[in-house]
């Protein structure tokens, strides 16, 4: 029997290695598109996957994503439902997250856009206030959202956040979709950060009515999905000047074409979708342990919730 990886964005020969080294080498791990015979791959390891590789697996029994994210993997119109899906939860891809969130923090709290901007045309220019006050909104409290959330909490700024289900996280103020709709949250903060899951409910969430909701001059943070994003209503608001600044890792098409208009926008800065990168060694230790709890019939770890989406 074999397992799959099928990530056709990276070099993944040490996810291959220490996934084999796991299993003892009891178990092929194959790289896509090297699959020597379809019919014995258990498991597949999706990233950017070909559309017809899950109807060419008759015996695929488990799929893990090799992220954090799922849709790419729900989307696919030839997944069964029967399948059971995992994805990657761990520390260091919180961690990465909780790095990129705090580097856009910063330079929106201390202005730093500003002064590069003064540095181009050598201005020596001091503001009134040398820096901004923030009210931060975390949209989606998960493994990401909810760690990052508690940290930044943890620095002394003021944290809300906001979740379908009702959530305790130290130091932020969580509020629920139920007690409070997104419109009303949003007016309560002026910096957002969107770390959801993308589903059909939170497609372009973020668009031009929702900014309208938050105080003028305020920021955005989006490490999550392009999709959440309608990009256009972005530029209206900022024009506008609902929204003064953002920062976005991610972009409804990926590379962000060269055409773009974000790339020249004042106030926007652009990030080729880093903002934290699943760790090899770590992907493999869960993959490994999931594969054997299946094998022999235990709950699997971190199993998404095929109704929820995510
Ligand atoms: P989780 O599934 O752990 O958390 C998702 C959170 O979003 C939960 O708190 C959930 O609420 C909330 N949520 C879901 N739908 C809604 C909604 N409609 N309204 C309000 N809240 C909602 O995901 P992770 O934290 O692990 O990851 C989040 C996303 O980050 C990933 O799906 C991926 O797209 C993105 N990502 C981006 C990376 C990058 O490099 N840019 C790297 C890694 C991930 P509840 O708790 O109530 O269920
Ligand atoms: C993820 C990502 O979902 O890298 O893990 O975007």
């Amino acid at each position: 029997m074999a397992i799959l990886i099928a990530v056709t964005d990276r070099d993944v020969r040490s996810l291959q290695k220490k996934i084999q080294a796991l299993l003892k080498g009891e178990t092929e791990v194959w790289v896509y598109p090297d699959i020597p015979a379809p019919d014995q791959v258990e498991m597949c390891i999706l990233w950017k996957h070909p559309a017809d590789l899950l109807a060419s697996l008759p015996n695929l029994g488990l799929i893990s994503s090799m992220g954090a994210g799922v849709e790419h993997i729900l989307t696919d119109p030839e997944l069964s439902p029967a399948i059971p899906i995992t994805r990657i939860v761990d520390e260091a891809l919180t961690l990465s997250m909780r790095n990129y969130v705090l580097t856009a923090v910063l330079n929106i709290h201390k202005k730093l856009l500003f002064y590069l901007e003064n540095q181009r045309k050598s201005g020596w220019v001091k503001p009134e206030q040398a820096e901004r006050p923030l009210r931060i909104g975390m949209l989606g409290l998960g493994a990401l959202g909810g760690g990052v959330a508690c940290f930044l909490a943890g620095l002394g700024f003021e944290v809300l956040g906001y979740s379908l289900k009702p959530k305790k996280i130290e130091g932020v103020r969580c509020l629920s979709a139920a007690e409070e709709p997104l419109e009303d949250f949003v007016k309560r903060i002026n910096t957002l950060i969107c770390l959801l899951p993308s589903t059909p409910a939170t497609y372009e969430i973020l668009n031009y009515r929702l900014f309208r909701h938050m105080p003028r001059g305020s920021f955005l943070i989006n490490a999550a999905r392009g999709v959440h994003l309608r990009e256009t209503d972005l530029l209206r608001a900022m024009e506008e000047g609902y929204i003064q600044e953002a920062w976005l890792d991610v972009f409804c098409e990926e590379p962000l074409p060269p055409d773009h208009p974000f790339w020249a926008r004042p106030g926007l800065v652009v990030t080729p979708h880093i903002a934290s990168i699943t760790n090899q060694d770590n992907a493999a230790a869960i993959i490994a342990n999931n594969y054997k709890r299946w094998r022999s019939g235990k709950p699997l770890r971190f199993l998404v919730d095929r109704n929820e989406g995510y």
